[in-house]
């Protein structure tokens, strides 16, 4: 006789496609160690409401502690018969403290606080991993820059060459990025640190247990607040499928970065071996594979989001089994990065930059126009005028094929009379760089003091 949750008022046992179709042990068992730990919590709080002996306590605290073990082993698994974690554990329960001890822990909860509460536990134990990893890309990139404090390259909008940067600075900016995903996560977790466990059903409990002991034991900062929001509240789902997509869209716009440069039309980077697949056919390849996945699962990571949201929209409160498909997504995306976050910072932090390819396209395409503009502004020159001058000297000079620092005088002093030889002294990579001192810009001087700070910022963390 298998072991069942509910029962009494049915004549028959289900037809077997609607067990098949309830089944969720395939995907809940992760949440068996929680299930434990509350029903730890449970017991506890029972036995200060007077509805458990100090002696039943003990007993069904060493069963539990005897059904943790066996569950880590592996002696214990889900049957086909048991629906979902709950009722799986319920028999183990059963199984090890007996009929009579074991089927009074489930007075005062339901699945439905239950599940709300694991589900919690669980991810942010998750997020607190992602969250670890995400900060060894960051100390990937950052290790990147520090290894190369001099490298250039162009930097772009519109994929066009637009000004000089360091390559530090570049790096950097996608360090800035990961570490508010990190914040975000962060952020997430101090709303989701409420414990729904005590909400029953949905209506509370006429038991007088204590909601406040359990979410303390569990590692909650309190209890929820509303029993009905308790049960039905899937928005920390939802708000941590967005947090890892956007961790998944941030680590794909990386991802495309090395996947260009990785091409021979860039050649800025060699892909160390280790991080690289070849082709079956093609005896020359190495391909990106690592970056392609990324950007590939970032798709992935929005398509569980977006599926949750759609899960969510028009539910009416309180619980319905429509929130049994709030894990699959979120767990699907917490396991993705598991496997993309060690493979990013490998590959990032085994990238060979290729400078003297960087450092050759740094001024191709004009890219110092801006400076032959700010120099005349110095001079007194209103920035339209000087926008104009400078924008003919690169017609001037596109049209003999030559850079603005081979310009001769005489051309310089027809785009605009203030542009004297003097203008040369801007008209390095070096000198555009080191000009841009601005806080947060390209200078030398402020990337090493931005890359202090994102190290002060990973420590903190
Ligand atoms: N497995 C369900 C879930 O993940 C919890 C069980 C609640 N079942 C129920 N019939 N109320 O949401």
């Amino acid at each position: 006789e298998p072991t069942k949750l509910w029962g009494g008022r049915f004549a028959s046992g289900p037809a077997e496609a609607m067990a098949a179709l309830s089944l969720s042990t395939h995907f809940d068992w992760r949440l068996a160690p929680y299930d434990i730990a509350g029903s730890r919590a449970h017991a506890r709080v029972l036995h200060q409401a007077g509805l458990l002996t100090s002696e039943e306590l003990d007993a069904m605290l060493a069963g539990l502690d005897t059904l943790a073990a066996d569950v880590e082993s592996g002696a214990f698994t889900p049957v086909i018969d048991d629906e979902d974690v709950h009722t799986a554990l319920e028999r183990g329960l059963l199984e090890r403290v007996g009929a009579d001890l074991g089927g009074k822990l489930r007075a005062g909860r339901s699945r439905n606080d239950q599940v709300a509460t694991l589900f919690r536990m669980w991810l942010r134990d998750a997020n607190r991993r992602v969250a670890a990893g995400v900060l060894d890309v960051v100390d990937a990139l950052v290790a990147q820059a520090a290894a190369h404090p001099d490298a250039v390259l162009p930097g772009r909008t519109h994929l066009q060459h637009a000004q000089p940067v360091l390559l530090g600075h570049h790096l950097l900016a996608h360090c800035q990025a990961l570490l508010r995903d990190v914040s975000r996560i962060r952020d997430w977790d101090a709303r989701t640190a409420y414990s729904p466990y005590g909400s029953g059903a949905l209506a509370g409990s006429s038991l007088s247990l204590d909601p406040q002991a359990i979410a303390a034991e569990l590692g909650f900062r309190g209890a929820t607040d509303n029993s009905i929001d308790g049960t039905a509240a899937r928005d920390f789902a939802a708000e941590a499928a967005f947090c890892l997509a956007m961790l998944g869209v941030n680590l794909s716009r990386i991802a495309e970065e090395v996947i260009i440069w990785n091409t021979a039309e860039f050649g800025y980077i060699t892909l160390d071996d280790a991080w690289a697949t070849g082709s079956s056919i093609m005896p020359q390849k190495k391909n990106p594979d690592v970056a392609e996945l990324a950007r590939g699962k970032s798709g992935r990571l929005i398509g569980n989001l977006s599926g949750l949201l759609s899960t969510l929209k028009a539910l009416p409160l309180a619980y319905n089994r429509d929130l049994q498909e709030d894990k699959e997504p979120v767990i699907d995306s917490v396991e993705q990065l598991d496997l993309l976050l060690p493979a990013m910072s490998g590959m990032l932090g085994t990238l060979t930059f290729h400078t003297e390819r960087m450092a050759e396209l740094a001024p191709a395409g004009f890219t110092l126009a801006t400076d032959i503009a700010e120099w005349l502004v110095r001079q007194g020159v209103p920035f339209r005028v000087a926008h104009e001058a400078s924008g003919e000297c690169v017609r001037t000079a596109e049209a003999r094929g030559v850079g603005l620092d081979e310009l001769t005088d005489e051309e310089l002093a027809a785009a605009h009379p203030a542009l004297t030889p003097q203008v040369r002294e801007v008209l390095t990579v070096a000198g555009s760089i080191e000009s841009r001192d601005s806080h947060g810009g390209t200078a030398p001087s402020r990337v090493d003091e931005q890359r202090k700070q994102v190290v002060a910022a990973v420590d903190e963390h």
